[in-house]
């Protein structure tokens, strides 16, 4: 696609979350090249804990965005991945080599995430670098255990997080950021810096949509803990363990 030559500073400068797609398919091949680029990216001790699902079929699709607060852009895109945590490859893989395998826990599950996120965001890039556009998807953690039935996913798996990927058929304006010097703390903790964060939003004219995310997501009976019951449930019916106790 046309801005195939854009820096790598520059694709990753203009990105903004795309939530229209047009029903245009992504070829195999491109497709395959994409996901090289998450496989490529670095991995704690090389294990690779984490699979991708692609998700191309219709229905399948409609069924994941009902599941993930019926989001349209599960729908419309070409395809939609889902990251998950996968430690059933590596067991059984240590089975075959006589080595016998630790029983995966919630540590391990902070392991693959880290992996399958450097994974995911390679893929973000490599996808806008070709000129498609892409979405998180974190409402997978609404019915985490409904999502792992309807994809098969075996003991010592757990779905993390989605990305839509496709042909973007919106153009939104890039959104807010943090200042770097409120991310960026030199030789040490600097102090909480909140009053930069206000500032910030306050003087760009988004502190309501601020004040509303806070509440959504990180108030009391947000969606962080709201989420965290399942989490638990979900995980533990999958085989890892919640708990340092035998
Ligand atoms: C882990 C993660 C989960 C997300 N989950 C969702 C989601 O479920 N639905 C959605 O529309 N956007 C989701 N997003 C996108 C964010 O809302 C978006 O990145 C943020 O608002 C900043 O906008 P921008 O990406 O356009 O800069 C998610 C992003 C991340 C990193």
């Amino acid at each position: 696609m046309e801005n195939r030559f854009k820096s790598v500073i520059d694709v990753i400068d203009s990105h903004v979350s795309i939530r229209k797609y047009k029903d245009v398919d992504i070829p195999e091949d491109t497709l395959k090249t994409i996901i090289y680029s998450g496989v490529r990216a670095p991995s704690s001790a090389n294990l690779q804990p984490y699979s991708i699902i692609a998700i191309k079929d219709r229905e399948l699709k409609r069924k994941l965005s009902v599941l993930c607060g019926d989001q349209s852009h599960i729908r419309e895109c070409s395809v939609f991945l889902i990251f998950v945590a996968d430690y059933n490859r590596i067991v059984k893989a240590m089975e075959q080599l006589n080595i016998e395998p630790f029983q995966p826990n919630i540590y391990s599950l902070y392991i693959a995430s880290v992996d399958a996120a450097l994974a995911a965001q390679n893929i973000v890039v490599a996808a806008e670098s070709m000129g498609y556009g892409i979405c998180y998807i974190g409402a997978v953690q609404n019915r985490p255990c409904e999502i792992a039935k309807l994809l098969g996913l075996p003991r010592y798996t757990y779905p993390l997080f989605g990305l839509t990927i496709g042909v973007p058929d919106e153009a939104p304006k890039k959104r807010i950021r943090l200042d770097i010097d409120t991310i960026l703390h030199l030789n040490g903790y600097e102090g909480d810096k909140a009053d930069q964060v206000i500032r910030r939003y306050r003087e760009e004219g988004y502190l309501d949509s601020l004040e509303r995310r806070y509440s959504r997501y990180a108030g009391r009976n947000g969606r962080i803990e709201m989420r965290f019951k399942g989490f638990m449930e979900c995980l533990e019916s999958q085989g890892f363990k919640t708990s340092p106790s035998p």
